[in-house]
């Protein structure tokens, strides 16, 4: 059996809700999902943060993430997992921003040898699926197995535990 750690990244507070509103919720769509597939299969679940602080209001969190893309900034991670030695499977969340994920993440992916472990991505989003995202993570995850993986999208994630839940099974 392989031993699973879910690590996602995800904002609260304002995101897009359905119909593209903003809408204002306590717990991001990315952190939803993550719950359901740690629900699911178990393991461990790590919640990665941003040591910077991101504007609470949407349009201006866009454009902050936008001027990070472009600079290619390597935004600082709060905390690690000390070690990934235990977990052969990583299942890996974060919202699509700007057709790729957020550059907290690349910073993350950074850090570790990803050699022989499995990475499992799932991205949730409001229709651009993983855009460039998974090709990113293989540049830097060298020596994994990315699978396929699954987007999500981010106003409908409530509504779909048992989609998540039967698929993440479905990868042990
Ligand atoms: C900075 C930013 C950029 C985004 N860029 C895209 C995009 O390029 N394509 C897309 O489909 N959704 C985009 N979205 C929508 C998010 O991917 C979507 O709302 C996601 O579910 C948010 O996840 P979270 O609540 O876990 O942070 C963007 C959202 C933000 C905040």
């Amino acid at each position: 059996m392989a031993k699973a750690i879910t690590i996602f990244f995800s904002i609260k507070g304002q995101t897009l809700g359905a119909g593209m509103k903003i809408v204002e919720q306590k717990k991001g769509n990315t952190a939803i999902a993550a719950e359901f597939i740690h629900n699911a299969i178990g393991g461990e679940l790590f919640e990665i943060e941003a040591a910077r602080v991101y504007s609470k209001d949407h349009m201006t969190l866009i454009n902050e993430a936008k001027q990070e893309l472009q600079a290619g900034t390597r935004v600082e991670v709060k905390k690690y997992p000390e070690s990934l030695d235990d977990y052969d499977t990583i299942f890996l969340g974060y919202p699509n921003w700007w057709n790729t994920m957020p550059m907290v993440m690349f910073t993350f992916l950074e850090h570790y040898d990803w050699t022989g472990k499995r990475i499992i991505p799932f991205c949730t989003n409001e229709g651009s699926g993983f855009g460039e995202s998974v090709r990113d993570i293989k540049k830097i995850a060298k020596g994994s197995d990315v699978k396929d993986g699954i987007t999500i999208t981010g106003s409908q994630v409530k509504n779909m535990e048992n989609r998540i839940s039967a698929w993440a099974k479905g990868q042990l």
